[in-house]
């Protein structure tokens, strides 16, 4: 295994691997590597003839208040679980060499970014496109893979992937689990043994809201109702947002007659805490 820090020596490497034929995929990280990034890479290694896996924390998707410096880093033991799973790159630049210069070129989804996350964090999908389209360009893959724990994400980067023609197919893979269901994300770290007890009410609302829709309730505000107070009957809960959106452009309905995605956004102590599930109304009848 391979680990680039510059982007010079990344294109090289790149460059001997596409005339040797091989199909490349991309799974771009921020580090702090649990079992759902393990997930993405396992498909990359299965599905591609070369991994490569970018090592990344963005400041630019962070907000000026958020958690860039304290975001988890950890390097070494990423690297090592990159190794065990014979991944053949890691890219793993600098703030520098992403960023030399002061950056003036941004691309901006628009109304596909500007609400849920959006707009909790301001300027997030900005820095997210900007990145991974800097990503792209760098390492030129074939098969680029997204968690589906993202949702919102995943949508921005289809559409933009489709928009702007980038050659690369985007690859989605199913958000992994702790037993209690919480959705794994390196942000999970930030919880005490207690909050991490509470948290598993996120994933506890998600299947209650399914159960609903199952169950033929159609009406969204009723189910987000139920939802919030599934989940403010747990102290440490702050409820960023619970929205019930199409799978496209991840706009609330009005009803839910269409498969939706149930997405919602949490603060729990100091960590915010996203998740979502796709619930097909027609296809989930008792
Ligand atoms: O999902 C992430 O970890 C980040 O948003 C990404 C896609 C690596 C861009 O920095």
């Amino acid at each position: 295994m391979i680990i680039a820090k510059t982007i010079t020596e990344t294109r090289k490497i790149i460059a001997h691997a596409h005339t040797t034929g091989k199909s490349i995929g991309l799974v771009p990280t921020m580090g702090a590597l649990h079992d759902g990034h393990l997930s993405l890479i396992r498909a990359c290694r299965t599905q591609c003839d070369y991994t490569v896996v970018s090592i990344f924390v963005n400041p630019t998707q962070f907000g000026p208040n958020e958690d860039c410096d304290r975001y988890p880093r950890t390097f070494d033991a990423d690297s090592a679980a990159c190794e065990k799973l014979n991944v053949d790159l890691i890219f793993a630049p600098d703030t520098n060499e992403m960023y030399p210069q002061q950056n003036l070129t941004w691309i901006i989804p628009e109304k596909l970014g500007d609400h849920l996350c959006g707009a909790s964090r301001p300027g997030f999908f900005r820095g997210v496109c900007t990145v991974v389209s800097k990503l792209f360009h760098i390492i030129q893959p074939d098969v680029a893979y997204f968690g589906r724990k993202d949702a919102q994400q995943l949508a921005v980067i289809r559409h933009m992937v489709a928009d702007l023609n980038f050659p690369v197919e985007i690859r989605p893979i199913d958000t992994v689990r702790e037993p209690d269901g919480l959705a794994m994300s390196s942000r999970n770290a930030y919880l005490t043994p207690e909050q991490r007890i509470q948290a598993s009410c996120l994933y506890q609302a998600l299947t209650l809201a399914r159960d609903l829709i199952t169950a033929g309730q159609k009406n969204p505000d009723t189910i987000i109702q139920a939802l919030k107070k599934r989940i403010e009957n747990q102290p440490d809960t702050k409820i960023d947002y619970i929205s019930i959106v199409d799978n496209d452009l991840m706009h609330p309905v009005s009803t839910i007659d269409a498969p939706v995605t149930i997405a919602l956004a949490v603060h729990l102590g100091p960590a915010r805490l996203i998740d979502n599930i796709m619930v097909d109304p027609n296809s989930q009848k008792p």
